[in-house]
């Protein structure tokens, strides 16, 4: 049998069908506050406390991130859709800074955006390469949830909601 690999487009799609929540990750190099939407987030170790995110190299928070050495995870809420698809698109005005987003310090200085359900605020460990990405790992230095309001979900290339919460 001849295993043809997938195009990116299949690979796309496939790993697409993993639903996953939606966050803003933001971080603070100096006085400079910056943000962007990201799925590929996940939790990697209890002891210590560590997550992960997956950055693009060519996304401006990759270099951010590399300087900075700290991120905070906003996990979203549905009734933040409007600003995630903020953080995922660039326009000449705005460069994905918090002008006109509400939000107030974490321990490490990143922000914590109002409305978000859950964030995790992290100090960077280790830095991997993982192809066009890099996999920033970070040690959780403050988690706290903010509301049990209903997460925003990304699933199949489109945001979505929950249809049932398990009991
Ligand atoms: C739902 C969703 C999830 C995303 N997840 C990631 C991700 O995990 N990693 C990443 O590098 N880009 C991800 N992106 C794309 C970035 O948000 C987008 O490229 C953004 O403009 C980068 O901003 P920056 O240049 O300010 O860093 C995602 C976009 C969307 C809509």
């Amino acid at each position: 049998m001849r295993i043809v690999p997938p195009s990116k487009d299949d690979f796309r799609r496939t790993i697409g069908r993993f639903a996953t929540g939606v966050t803003i990750i933001t971080t603070r190099q100096g006085h400079h506050l910056h943000g962007m939407t990201a799925n590929a987030v996940t939790s990697v170790s209890l002891d210590p406390l560590l997550v992960l995110v997956c950055v693009d190299k060519t996304a401006d928070t990759h270099d951010i991130l590399l300087k900075a050495g700290v991120f905070a995870v906003n996990i979203l809420s549905i009734n933040q859709q409007e600003i995630s698809q903020k953080f995922a698109t660039k326009n000449a005005e705005w460069t994905h800074g918090m002008e006109g987003v509400g939000y107030r310090a974490g321990a490490t200085g990143s922000p914590i955006i109002e409305g978000c359900i859950a964030y995790l605020d992290c100090r960077t460990v280790t830095e991997q390469h993982g192809g066009d990405h890099t996999i920033f790992i970070g040690e959780v230095v403050e988690a706290a949830e903010l509301s049990d309001g209903e997460p925003l979900l990304f699933y199949a290339g489109q945001f979505a909601a929950l249809r049932h919460v398990a009991q």
